[in-house]
């Protein structure tokens, strides 16, 4: 009988992060100036990035080494699990092998500390005081939270309205780990009075959080930036997580035929991804599928091109698939998935064909996410149970072709601080929303014309 559980030493967590930039032909796009449109260098990127950061956002190096403060913080929940997934494939009866990679094993819940660690490490070592960040679901603001304690930080975030209003737990974790919460939009910005004067009543959205995040790290000296998702440095730190899974699935005997990756900005995707399509690029058959939900459906339905990553217009230009900036996704539950853009190296692995990309509705991603914890236990975030969704749709296509496939996905987060979504969705209240194509038409008409 193969083991349940495939776990590491802490010996074993990786001493270098991957970078695919040293694979990847073509190369994305580089970031825009927002202002005068040519390529934005590290001078325009320095008055809210430290220097190290934005070295690694552009650097073409395949490996890049983890300074030891970040690995001593990682040894508290790194290596993660690595599950089969058993009993479910048991329920599905499916010949497919399900392998999930645990990163709700975090002390804040999710993979988003793998980048919030080393991204306050990098701060605090250039003399920055406070961080302010944007956060939708509350998982990358509890994360940066966490982090800047550890690095005595202070931390300000812009937690989008909806899920400010939805999910008090998180505001309260982000305070337990002494960060500052206010509601996007909020009045201590421009960007946010701009908004509340056009809708007092909006229920926010992840890329005004941004503008409010990046404006307040902008106007003061001693504040930088931090962003949870969608640059490459973000997903730089994310790939600790498929390097360990890749030598889990070796113990086991195994080599993925599919990774799949639920798909916000991109970051647990190309976490649990970019190590094996580093194969895929010498030959090895692999497929990596990015899942996102319907209503927000970045990659499936967004046109590739040079957008906004904020509602403001306030970051630079980045080359990728995108929604427009000023869309406003509806108030679904997963709402770490609600950006309307996406990461450039994941939109252009996308375009060229080395990605997949679907979206389903959350109604069926939360009967996933329950078939899933009654047969395997853990209650999955309402963004990880797209990635659950189709793993069970991949598993069962194995079953109808009698084909023994190996499935691997990333278990972004749990949903321990979600269950409101859950409870919801078991009182039959959730909703599915249409794909809204007139509001995404309309915002795409706006975008910045190059
Ligand atoms: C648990 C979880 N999974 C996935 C995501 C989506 O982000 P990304 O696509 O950057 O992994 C989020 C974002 O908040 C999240 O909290």
């Amino acid at each position: 009988m193969s083991d349940t559980k495939i776990l590491l030493p802490e010996k074993e967590i990786p001493g270098q992060w991957y970078n695919i930039m040293a694979d990847m032909s073509p190369l994305p796009a580089p970031p825009l100036h927002p202002a005068t449109k040519k390529p934005a260098g590290p001078d325009d990127l320095s008055a809210i990035f430290p220097m190290a950061l934005i070295e690694q956002e552009m650097s073409a190096e395949r490996w890049i080494t983890i300074p030891d403060e970040v690995l001593d913080i990682y040894a508290l929940w790194r290596p993660t699990p690595l599950y089969r997934a058993k009993r479910l494939e048991a329920l599905l009866k499916t010949p497919a092998h399900i392998y999930y990679k645990y990163e709700g094993a975090s002390p804040a819940g999710s993979h988003k500390p793998n980048t919030a660690v080393p991204q306050a490490f990098y701060n605090k070592k250039a003399g920055i005081t406070r961080i302010a960040t944007e956060t939708g679901a509350g998982q990358w603001g509890s994360a940066i939270a966490l982090a800047g304690k550890m690095f005595g930080l202070d931390v300000t975030v812009y937690m989008v309205r909806v899920s400010y209003d939805q999910k008090p737990y998180r505001k309260i974790a982000m305070e337990t780990w002494g960060a500052t919460v206010n509601p996007s939009p909020s009045s201590l910005t421009h960007s946010g009075r701009k908004a509340l004067e056009s809708d007092p009543d909006t229920p926010g959205s992840l890329g005004l959080a941004i503008s409010e995040a990046v404006e307040d790290a902008a106007t003061h000296t001693d504040t930088n930036y931090a962003l949870g998702s969608v640059l490459n440095h973000v997903l730089l730190h994310q790939t600790v997580i498929g390097l360990e899974a890749k030598k889990q699935l070796a113990l086991a005997g195994e080599y993925p035929d599919i990774v799949i990756g639920c798909c916000g900005g991109g970051s647990n995707l190309g976490g649990i991804s970019f190590p094996f399509l580093y194969d895929k690029m010498s030959g090895k058959e692999v497929r990596a599928i990015a899942v996102e939900p319907a209503s927000c459906p970045t990659l499936s339905k967004g046109e590739f091109r040079y957008d906004f990553g904020d509602t403001a217009g306030l970051t630079p230009l980045l080359m990728m698939y995108t929604l427009g900036h000023d869309f406003m996704p509806p108030g679904i539950h997963a709402g770490g998935l609600r950006y309307h853009g996406d990461s450039p190296l994941v939109s252009q692995l996308c375009r060229d064909g080395i990605i997949e990309a679907r979206a389903y509705h959350q109604i069926s991603c939360f009967e996933a996410a329950v078939t899933f914890a009654r047969s395997e236990g853990i209650i999955p975030a309402p963004e990880t149970s797209h990635a659950i969704r189709a793993a069970i749709d991949e598993a069962l296509i194995c079953k109808e072709e009698g084909k023994e496939k190996c499935i691997l996905f990333n278990l972004s987060g749990h949903g321990y601080l979600d269950l409101a979504a859950y409870g919801d969705y078991l009182d039959g209240k959730l909703i599915d929303y249409e794909y809204p194509e007139e509001m995404i038409r309309d915002s795409i008409s706006r975008l910045p014309v190059m």
